[in-house]
């Protein structure tokens, strides 16, 4: 089969289309004929080795030394089931399925072997592109706002980075959560986020959110534009900040009102958000949709920091 290979650290163009062996299920496995990948923020960190500030060699010994370990990436995908491992009889081939595949990646191929318990049924009125394109923005997003810092009616919530795989899902969670939400984006998706349900917006381009007056019960950061000493400014009495791209420092310091911290891997979020997408209650913004010989644009096209909701390959 063929598979796009991170041959090393560095630009997009690092990443080959080459011919791999055929995955073959291990026990409680089974093979999916890749129907759509999302091209993530974390497979260009991971490509770039470039990793949040305090995590550089944490990062290399997690994901490799010189090179990836695991040199096709790629952590959510859906498709097609086409051959069953050893003991599964949740899944039988022909099942589309969905799930995020881990800290194994290989996604960006056109199959991959994925344990079962890692993986959802996509509902029939959902396809391959937003079932894949929900999970990597979209598990984060529930973990959030469902745990992290459970989201009330009337919270004024302030999303930075609101155009994005995180923030897309964030403010449509958190606005059906009856918050009062205000996105942070540049004024080209002003009207995408106003679309999703934020109620208030702020161009990044021409206001500093830390000059203005306003006060937040919830502000969650997917761009590291809030630094961890500033955050608590932002904030109403009892009110909460989650920084999604702390660095070392701040992970380790963020405690109280100001927290950081990586969203579970879990099947029951992926479960929940197709539900989400298939009741037409979640909607999945996509930026593109690409061939997987298209994978080093892929990657180019995330490195600009300014992909619009979700980018998916169809190999
Ligand atoms: N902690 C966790 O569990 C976790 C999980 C997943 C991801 N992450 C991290 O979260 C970050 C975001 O991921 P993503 O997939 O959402 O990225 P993304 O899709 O690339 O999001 C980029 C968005 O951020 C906006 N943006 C860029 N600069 C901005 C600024 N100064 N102020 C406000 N908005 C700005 C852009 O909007 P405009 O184009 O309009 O500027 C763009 O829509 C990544 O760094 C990733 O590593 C953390």
């Amino acid at each position: 089969v063929r598979a796009a290979r991170c041959e090393g650290y560095g630009g997009p163009e690092v990443v080959r289309v080459v011919e791999v062996d055929d995955p073959t299920p291990k026990r409680g496995e089974v093979v999916v004929r890749v129907g759509a990948a999302a091209v993530t923020v974390a497979d260009a960190r991971i490509r770039g080795a470039r990793f949040p500030r305090g995590f550089g060699r944490l990062g290399r010994l997690a994901f490799g030394i010189r090179r990836p370990r695991r040199p096709i990436l790629g952590g959510t995908v859906a498709g097609t089931v086409i051959a069953v491992g050893e003991g599964v009889d949740r899944f039988a081939a022909g099942d589309r399925v969905a799930g995020s595949t881990g800290m194994r990646f290989g996604g960006h191929a056109e199959q991959v072997a994925v344990a079962v318990d890692r993986l959802a049924r996509i509902p029939a009125s959902v396809d391959d592109v937003k079932a894949a394109g929900v999970l990597f923005g979209g598990m984060t997003a529930r973990w959030v706002v469902t745990e992290k810092a459970p989201v009330k009616a009337g919270d004024r919530v302030l999303v930075v980075g609101g155009s994005g795989s995180l923030g897309t899902n964030l403010v449509q969670l958190a606005s059906a959560a009856g918050a009062e939400v205000t996105a942070v984006t540049g004024p080209d998706n002003r009207a995408l986020v106003e679309g999703l349900g934020a109620v208030h917006h702020v161009d990044h381009r021409s206001v500093d959110v830390f000059e203005r007056p306003e006060r937040y019960d919830l502000v969650i950061d997917t761009v590291g534009a809030v630094p961890r000493t500033r955050a608590r400014s932002l904030l109403a009495p009892g009110g909460r900040a989650v920084l999604l791209v702390a660095t070392l420092g701040e992970l380790l310091l963020a405690r109280g009102d100001v927290v950081a911290g990586t969203a579970p891997d879990r099947v029951e979020d992926v479960e929940a958000l197709l539900d989400l997408v298939a009741a037409g209650s979640l909607e999945v913004v996509i930026d593109d949709v690409l061939r997987l010989d298209d994978i080093v644009a892929a990657h180019r096209r995330v490195d600009t920091g300014h992909k619009v909701g979700n980018l998916l390959i169809r190999p």
